[in-house]
């Protein structure tokens, strides 16, 4: 059968593909493909292994004989669901493979937010190291301070271990529903989404974004929090709204932001939080390490493997599908 896949992936993690006799086309071209594209290679696939392509209900009416799709992230909302469960089509994603890595990532820019790390290499590179002022463009602490996650599925909690083993910190969250878990191994405390607001000297965010919680932390979220509170999202950049995260931190509401996605994508380089001490921005790449990106490659060509043998995927979106 015919694999459509729109980033290329190393030949090695292709080969089952191979080895069961199906076909592979890749798009090649070093950028994004219009969503007429996507159509018209689809139409000649039975199988699609994608990333943070835009799968919406027009598609699915143009590509309903698809027989299996593939995302190759853990972040779904992209695709919509929901018309693929209704047209019995199933959708693989990427959980847990990468739960280490974006929340190193997550913690990564905690600690270079707190510290003016990437503010102080630019200070470098812009000959500004001169001599040691006690009392000047100091970071704060960790220590002791509280975290606040929100969405504290899988992510959150590897971001919750490493913050309270390396810094003793505290755990608060805000999720739909409570984590056993962490409650029971991290002593994280379950609040309500204002209370986090108030109480977090450092909120993170790791919550699938939907119509529910799009642009939740907006002015209205910063005006609540600690003028010192520093603001992580590594999650996805539509929860969050830019300009008012902008004016936060320029009017001095929220005392730091680090960001692993923006909104939109790709952040325009004359971004102001680009030239601000206390904002760290990183290019979404929060599952980006070999072993990461190999296991999450890895886990899409099996769905897509299970997808054309009828079988169901090791991780599967919609098992509604097989009802
Ligand atoms: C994910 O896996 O959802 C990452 O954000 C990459 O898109």
């Amino acid at each position: 059968m015919n694999v459509f896949i729109t980033r290329e992936i190393p030949d090695e993690i292709k080969q089952p593909l191979i080895d069961e006799g199906h076909t592979i086309s890749e798009w090649k071209e070093k950028r994004v493909m219009t969503d007429s594209e996507l159509i018209d290679h689809c139409k000649q696939s039975d199988a699609l292994l994608c990333i943070s392509q835009k799968l919406d209900s027009y598609f699915f009416e143009q590509c309903s004989h698809l027989k299996v799709i593939a995302t190759n992230s853990v972040g779904f909302d992209h695709i919509d669901v929901a018309k693929a469960t209704e047209l019995n089509i199933p959708i693989g994603n990427t959980p847990e493979v990468l739960s280490k890595a974006t929340s190193d990532i997550a913690f990564l820019l905690m600690q270079n937010v707190a510290r003016k790390a990437f503010f102080w290499h630019k200070e470098i590179v812009n000959g500004n190291w001169e001599f040691l002022d006690p009392f000047k463009n100091l970071g704060i602490d960790l220590q002791g301070k509280t975290l606040g996650i929100f969405g504290l599925g899988r992510i959150g909690f590897e971001l919750a271990k490493s913050s309270k083993g390396t810094f003793d910190m505290p755990i608060i969250y805000h999720n739909r529903s409570k984590n056993e878990k962490a409650e029971s191994e991290l002593g994280a405390r379950f609040v309500s989404f204002e209370k986090l607001l108030e109480q977090s000297d450092v909120i993170s965010v790791h919550a699938n974004l939907n119509e529910e919680n799009k642009g939740i932390f907006n002015k209205s979220s910063f005006d609540k929090m600690k003028r010192t509170a520093i603001f992580i999202n590594t999650a996805r950049g539509g929860l969050h709204n830019e300009p008012d995260l902008l004016q936060a931190i320029q009017e001095g509401t929220i005392g730091g932001v680090g960001l692993d996605v923006t909104n939109p994508e790709p952040m325009c380089k004359d971004n102001p939080l680009l030239e601000m001490q206390n904002a760290v921005v990183l290019p979404h790449i929060g599952s980006a390490t070999i072993e990461t990106r190999t296991a999450m490659a890895t886990l899409s060509v099996k769905n897509i493997l299970a997808g054309l043998k009828g079988e169901q995927l090791p991780e599967c979106l919609n098992p509604e599908v097989y009802r």
